[in-house]
């Protein structure tokens, strides 16, 4: 009988993820019902939004159920197929999450342009990460040429992309990266205008110097003492669209004071700043025009990117702990199995 490897939530973390919190389990194939497809996983995208759904807690979706198979993005290849759309042999974008095999409704998978092959471009910069950069920065902070962006993370799968899309539309980027090889990579490999360590001690300051006219467009991606030296540097009317505050999702308490909060509300209403939380999910609607802009981009070679790929399914724990602990250098994919 031939098996599925698989990786499920045994507990859940308390700070920090460790490897004890993930289970390898080998169970049977499973069969595809009526409507369904059965489907191997190549590619598994491990993005920082999973460490939320290891949490018993209410959010924009629901918690991974203990014993339950970690959620996950891949492209895969159709093995058996009870839907009319879809043919042993196709290839195709769906959530299987961590596991060799997934049984996937029909409704719910999405064929890919042959024209990507079998490749992890359908995870990275013409899928979500690409689109929650696209959708971020040009429907929520709406650059203008000649105007600041910055963005953290800046060598990751989303933040690379905000910057190469927000000097593509003319504005002038400024990286923000740990430690200094990610910050070469970023202005000289993705043309950032410049790029900060916000492990240096002096970051705060360096930022300032590399915001000569202020920040008009702050896309946050990691919140914490980043944010913290982000906010006096906001202009007046500011955009900030909030995509994600990976720096808080471990934590267990609120962070040393003083509260900043009578100081942020402040100068939101001083600097009539706007801040905005989005999922990428928030904006479907846009899907075709991210499209056609992300492709032509891609053809033309303008959106560059960096993968860090780890093989075997059973590496997918790994790469996610050491990915928010910043060790990974770009987007993190697991390659389940050869193209
Ligand atoms: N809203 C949405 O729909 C949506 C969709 C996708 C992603 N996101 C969010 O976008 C952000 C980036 O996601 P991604 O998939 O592109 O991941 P990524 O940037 O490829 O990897 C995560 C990076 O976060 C940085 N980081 C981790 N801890 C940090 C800390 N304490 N302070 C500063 N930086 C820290 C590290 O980069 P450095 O080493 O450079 O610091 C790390 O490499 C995440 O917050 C994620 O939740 C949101």
């Amino acid at each position: 009988m031939s098996l599925n490897r698989r990786i499920v939530l045994a507990s859940r973390p308390v700070g920090d993820p460790v490897p004890e919190n993930f289970e390898v389990q080998d169970v049977p194939m499973p069969e595809p019902g009526e409507g369904q497809v059965l489907v191997k996983t190549l590619w598994l995208s491990i993005a920082p939004y999973m460490r939320w759904r290891m949490n018993d807690a209410k959010s924009y979706a629901p918690p991974v159920a203990l014993g339950d198979v970690m959620v996950g993005a891949t492209v895969g290849e159709v093995v058996r197929s009870r839907h009319s759309d879809f043919a042993a042999g196709d290839i195709v974008i769906g959530l299987g999450g961590w596991q060799q095999y997934a049984v996937c409704d029909g409704k719910a998978l999405r064929k890919q342009d042959a024209e990507w092959g079998k490749s992890a471009v359908m995870l990275g910069v013409l899928g979500g990460n690409g689109m929650t950069a696209y959708a971020g920065l040009f429907h929520i902070g709406k650059p203008k040429p000649g105007e600041t962006v910055v963005v953290a993370a800046a060598s990751g799968g989303v933040g690379s992309l905000v910057g190469q899309m927000a000097k593509l539309r003319g504005a002038r980027a400024v990286g923000i990266a740990g430690g200094p090889e990610k910050c070469r990579f970023v202005v000289d490999e993705l043309g950032f205008d410049t790029c900060l360590d916000h492990r240096a001690p002096d970051f705060p300051q360096a930022l300032a110097k590399a915001c000569p006219d202020g920040i008009d467009v702050y896309f946050e991606n990691v919140g914490g003492a980043v944010w913290n030296a982000v906010l006096p540097l906001l202009n007046d009317f500011a955009r900030v669209p909030v995509c994600g505050v990976i720096s808080q999702y471990s934590a267990t308490e609120p962070p040393p004071g003083p509260d900043r909060t009578p100081e942020l509300m402040r100068l939101i209403l001083s600097r009539r700043l706007e801040l905005r939380g989005f999922v990428l999910t928030d904006f479907l609607h846009i899907q075709d025009e991210f499209n056609a802009a992300a492709v032509a981009w891609h053809r033309a070679g303008q959106l560059r990117y960096r993968e860090d790929v780890h093989q075997g399914i059973d590496a997918a724990p790994q790469a996610f702990i050491g990915m928010l602990k910043g060790r990974n250098f770009g987007k993190v994919l697991v390659q389940v199995a050869q193209d």
